[in-house]
């Protein structure tokens, strides 16, 4: 890795409303996962971007899928959250990754890889990141951040890709005026990167989100049985399907019972996985996690 290959961003969605407003023009065709993280579907839609979707499987995007949609359009960029992916907690296998970055080589159309949840392995170590790319392929973008892996509130992230990306990234009024995106902040990070503290943040990280992810798990399995999920092997998430529920409604009247949940709708672009929910297991300890989950069966028994 060389330091013309990294930028400093403030998180990593400004890095991807940086990347739409140097890449893309209002209308322009990009491809997402089915499903997405809602917010970056919102910084596209900011962007008056059209945005076709690609269906994924246990082992992240449909491959096949997306050589169907490139025999007919080009997309400026495909939008991926290859690994331990919000919502879904799956992870893009190491073929497809490789069959990924040789399809954009042959079409022309940029990967944006979104690799936050990357360090935040607990029983797999998924395959190498997109980063690894960067050096020395031109399409790939890798784009990371501090807000998982040490506070969200400090802004702070950085992009990854070939250095005639950063270039192009560089010069922008937004940067020139700004001096940067987050300079302060990164002086302080700087420090903690250098000390060891954010390996020792991450090794304590990952100890702790290991617990929570089996107190859902073992929630989910004793309280909810009917719910069909597959168990994460990293990340935040539980993408958890229960057929003829819809998600949005449940949702409303889960804050009756004091507990909360996204809707699947949220993460389609085309309003689709309305019988699916996402459950985060970041926040709360493992007695919080059971009870959240027996409170949702209550709230399920009253559908
Ligand atoms: C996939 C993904 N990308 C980006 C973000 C936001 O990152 P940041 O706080 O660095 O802007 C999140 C946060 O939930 C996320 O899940």
């Amino acid at each position: 890795m060389e330091p013309g290959d990294l930028f400093v961003t403030a998180g990593a969605c400004c890095a991807l409303d940086l990347l739409c407003t140097q890449y893309t023009q209002p209308g322009d065709l990009i491809f997402v996962e089915q499903p997405s993280y809602f917010l970056a579907l919102r910084i596209f839609e900011d962007h008056g971007l059209r945005v076709v979707s690609i269906p994924m499987d246990d082992d992240g995007m449909r491959i096949d899928e997306l050589e169907g949609k490139l025999a007919e359009l080009r997309p400026k960029f495909i939008y991926t959250i290859p690994t331990f992916q919000n919502p879904s907690g799956r992870t893009l296998s190491q073929a497809r990754r490789e069959k990924l970055v040789e399809l954009a080589q042959q079409y022309d159309f940029l990967v944006v890889a979104d690799e936050v949840y990357h360090f935040l392995a607990y029983s797999q170590t998924p395959p190498g990141p997109f980063a690894a790319f960067a050096d020395h392929v031109e399409q790939v973008v890798s784009v990371n951040s501090f807000s998982k892996i040490l506070a969200p509130g400090l802004r702070l992230g950085w992009i990854q890709a070939h250095e005639e990306i950063i270039k192009r990234l560089s010069v922008s009024g937004l940067l020139e005026s700004g001096g940067g995106m987050n300079p302060y902040t990164s002086a302080l990070v700087r420090g903690l990167i250098e000390s060891g503290g954010l390996e020792e943040n991450i090794a304590r990280l990952r100890r702790e989100y290991a617990g929570r992810l089996n107190a859902l798990e073992a929630a989910l399995r004793q309280h909810l049985p009917t719910a069909e999920y597959t168990i994460p092997q990293g990340g935040f998430f539980f993408w958890v399907h229960l057929p003829g529920v819809d998600g949005t409604e449940l949702r409303r009247k889960a804050q009756e019972y004091k507990v909360d949940l996204r809707q699947g709708e949220l993460f389609s672009s085309r309003e689709e996985m309305k019988d699916y929910l996402r459950l985060s297991f970041s926040f709360y300890g493992p007695e919080a996690i059971e009870e959240g989950v027996k409170r949702l069966r209550d709230c399920l028994a009253n559908y």
